[in-house]
This record gives structure tokens, sequence and C-alpha cells, in this order.
């Protein structure tokens, strides 16, 4: 029987590696994003791929696109809400049209996203959405007041949500990468830290979930350091962050 897959944020990066090996393994994959092209050339290279052009942050559209998919599969059995963008700003004159899509994207249309999959999920048996959130809300990094923190909404609404979807036959499952090789950090122009390549940064999001992990953060040097840093007193901690400005 075939299990089917939803991933968003599919035309690059980490969705389209995830969409690339959930469709080698032999799941049909429901690949959402709005570059049509890219999707359509996914779907040439894979047949188990499935075009799904979509803008997230249109939540009409978005809800009349799932009632279509509720007629063509009978239940989706992972739903990987990855679709997110990082733009980094000025904190001495912030961008307001900035922090208003990064949460429209980042947050608002992962929240619509639970609303509109859950009762495909709960078709399934054992139903999973896994959320990519992001380890950058673990410190307040330079710049990253629009990104940080439509991360941390996002990971404390995941981690609520497990609370309260125990009994529903859905699991949760919260995906915390760090710096992973893709178009969203080619464009950076700071050392990265413990940088992975994005076919591994996939493969441990798909053993993570495999294995029913609440939680999948990586790189583990990465979450240790970060951990660490957070013990030091406050203000040496500020320190630190401070010293990570660029000029
Ligand atoms: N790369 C990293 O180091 C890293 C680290 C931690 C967490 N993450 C998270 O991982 C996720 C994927 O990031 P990535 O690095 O793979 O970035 P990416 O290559 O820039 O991919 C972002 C994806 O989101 C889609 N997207 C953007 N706006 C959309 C919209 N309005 N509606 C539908 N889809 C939309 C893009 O497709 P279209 O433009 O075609 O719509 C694209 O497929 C993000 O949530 C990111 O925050 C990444």
């Amino acid at each position: 029987m075939s299990r089917y897959c939803l991933i968003t944020g599919a035309s690059s990066g980490l969705g389209r590696e995830l969409a690339i090996q959930y469709a080698d393994e032999g799941w049909q994959v429901i690949a959402v994003a709005r570059s049509v092209n890219a999707l359509n050339e996914l779907h040439n290279q894979h047949n188990r791929i499935h075009a799904f052009p979509l803008d997230l942050t249109n939540t009409e559209l978005f809800s009349a696109a799932v009632e279509q998919l509720a007629q063509q599969i009978p239940a989706l059995d992972l739903a990987i809400l990855n679709a997110g963008s990082c733009d980094y700003v000025d904190a001495t004159n912030l961008p307001l049209d900035t922090f208003d899509r990064t949460m429209a994207l980042n947050f608002q249309a992962q929240v619509a996203a639970v609303k509109l999959l859950l009762p495909l999920l709960q078709k399934s048996e054992l139903g999973t959405l896994a959320v990519v959130s992001s380890l950058a809300h673990l410190f307040p990094f330079t710049k990253a007041q629009a990104y940080g923190a439509s991360k941390a909404a996002l990971s404390y609404f995941a981690d609520s949500l497990r609370v309260d979807l125990t009994d529903s036959g859905v699991r949760v499952c919260l995906i915390e990468p760090g710096f992973v090789d893709t178009p969203l950090t080619q464009k950076n122009d700071f050392k990265m830290p413990f940088l992975l390549q994005v076919e591994d940064a996939a493969a441990r999001i798909r053993k993570g979930v495999e294995s029913q992990q609440q939680r999948i953060r990586f790189p583990k040097r990465l979450v240790w350091s970060l951990h660490l840093l957070n013990l030091l007193p406050y203000s040496l901690r500020c320190k630190v962050a401070a010293g990570m400005r660029q000029p």
C-alpha cells in the first residue's frame, strides 16, 4: 500500500532533498512550493513526486487545495512543514514588511497547515506532523530578530501542540537543524559552524522521523555549543552574542 507524504518548500534545499529521498524510498510525495517549474522538473525526474504548486501564505487557496487533495488520496501519513525564509534585518531601522513576511510564512502558514492537514493525517493509522524550525532560536544571533523570533514561535507552537494532540492519533515531531548548505544559507556572508550538506541533513531528518523521535536537533556539536553558551552568566552571554556582530 502506498504511503503518502506532503512536503512544503519542496522546490529547493532541504525540502527538495527530502522529497527525493522519500520518493526513492517508495513514498508518494506531494511536493508543495510556489515555483511551478522547479516542481515539474522534480516530477519529471521522479514519478512518485507530485507537483502541488501553492503559495502557503494564501490561506484561502491553501484551504481549497487541501480540499482537492482530500479527494485524491486516502490519508496523509506524513506532513513535513518545511517551507521557510530567512532575511536578516537592521535593528536600528527595523523593516516591518520583513517581519510581516517572515511571520506570515514561518509561523502563520505553519499554523494554517496544521489546521488544514490534521483531518487528513488523522485518517492515517499513525499520521506524523513534522515541523521544521531551527536551532537559531536558542541564541540571540545578530540581525536574526525576524527569523529567530519566527522560529521561537514555531518551536513553542509545535511543542505545545504535541501536548494537546496526544490522543488525536497524530504525533508531532519538532525538527531543529543547525546550518545546512542550501540556497537559504548560500547568501550568508559569515562563517557557519558545522555546516552540513543537504543530503546528510535530510537523511538525519528521515532517520529521526522513522524512529519516532519527538525532537530532532542536529548537528550535536552545535547543539552542545549553544547549550554551553546558554549556561554562561547572562551578562557574559550578551557579550558573546554582541561579539558576533559584523561591522
Ligand atoms: N538551511 C539551513 O541552514 C537551515 C537551518 C535551520 C532551519 N532551516 C529551515 O529549513 C527550512 C528549509 O530551508 P532551506 O534551507 O531548504 O531553504 P530554501 O532552499 O530557501 O527553501 C525554502 C523553500 O520554501 C519555499 N517557500 C518559500 N516561500 C513560500 C511560500 N510562500 N509558499 C510556499 N513555499 C514557499 C521555497 O519555494 P518557492 O520559492 O518555490 O515557493 C523553497 O522550496 C526552512 O524552514 C528553514 O528555516 C534551514
